[in-house]
């Protein structure tokens, strides 16, 4: 299946930024990734070439890889996003700062363009409102490692229009992947239900019910995930599950959604997960 757009932009070079911009290249499109930092940018180049690499050596993508690097243009002007069709904004789950990519991109943009976000958990509707297309403005929310994860959440705004709706929809199926569909409110339907169940690993750690390899590998073996509550929670980096439960929390106004003190500690201590080194466990020299 033919992508729907051949020009795709995504902005932001951090880990899901650049495994959309890894897919997005894989199924054929002509992609720029933008970021304002160049280091974020070279270690995205990196990442995706790594990926590829293993990707191309179990038979599991078809392009080779310098044929998808090709595809992928690093820039650090986002007035270069003047010709896609799409742009997808994965910047830090940060809310102002996303408000003003989509006023920016808005600006930039083909009045014609779709504006995605890959937002974890912040209103849609409410990056929408900072535009003049909110017809044009989806949720395109990509799990953790996009490369590997089957799952796309598609959300709405509260004035997305069915044809943008249809078309990520295609982009989605055309990159095989699979999309579920969720209304917006806050953390949509994975992030709802996943954020909370951390968090609440998180109270179990903080209590001391038991260790964090006790309660990661109780979630392991006695329900079958692949990663335990902590060790996933260090994965997606500790700053953007804080981030998450605090949009949880003011968006229902429900204390179930209160932050553990101990993930808050962590995160004002710089411990953010795999990304700094150390999370719930030690990744300088293995795990804690
Ligand atoms: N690129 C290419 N290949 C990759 C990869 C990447 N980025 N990451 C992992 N792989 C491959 C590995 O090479 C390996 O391949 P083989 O089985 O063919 O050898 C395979 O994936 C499995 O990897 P590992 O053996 O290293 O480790 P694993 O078996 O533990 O799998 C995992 C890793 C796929 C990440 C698995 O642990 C897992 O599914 N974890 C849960 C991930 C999850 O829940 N993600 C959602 C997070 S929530 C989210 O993203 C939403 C949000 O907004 C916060």
């Amino acid at each position: 299946m033919a992508l729907a757009f051949k020009e795709i932009g995504v902005v932001g070079a951090g880990q899901m930024g650049s495994g959309i911009a890894q897919v997005c290249a894989t199924y054929g499109a002509n992609l720029k990734l933008y970021d304002v930092s160049a280091e974020a940018l070279e270690k995205a180049r990196a990442s995706i070439e790594k990926s590829l690499g293993k990707l191309a050596e179990k038979g599991k993508i078809s392009a080779s890889p310098s044929e998808v690097l090709s595809r992928i243009s690093l820039v650090k002007d986002l007035k270069d996003f003047s010709e896609v069709g799409l742009a997808i904004e994965a910047a830090t789950e940060n809310l102002s700062l996303k408000e003003k990519i989509f006023s920016d991109l808005d600006r930039i943009l083909d009045s014609k363009s779709i504006l995605a976000t890959n937002t974890s958990s912040i209103s849609i509707t409410r990056l929408a409102a900072k535009t003049i297309r909110p017809e044009k403005v989806v949720g395109l929310h990509f799990m953790n490692p996009v490369p590997i994860m089957k799952l796309v959440e598609l959300i709405s705004g509260q004035r997305t229009s069915r044809e943008t709706l249809k078309a990520v929809e295609d982009l989605v199926r055309s990159m095989d992947k699979i999309e579920i569909h969720s209304k917006d409110y806050p953390g949509f339907i994975v992030n709802r239900i996943l954020m909370p169940m951390i968090n609440e690993a998180c109270f179990a750690l903080f209590e001391g019910v038991g260790t964090a390899a006790d309660i990661d590998q109780g979630m392991k073996l006695g329900t079958n995930h692949p990663m335990g509550p902590l060790e996933l929670a260090d994965f997606i980096g500790l700053d953007t599950c804080l981030a998450i439960m605090e949009v949880l929390y003011q968006g229902f106004g429900d204390s179930k959604y209160r932050a553990c003190p101990l993930l808050r500690n962590l995160v004002e201590a710089g411990c953010l997960g795999r990304k700094s080194g150390r999370g719930f466990y030690d990744y300088s020299g293995g795990k804690a």
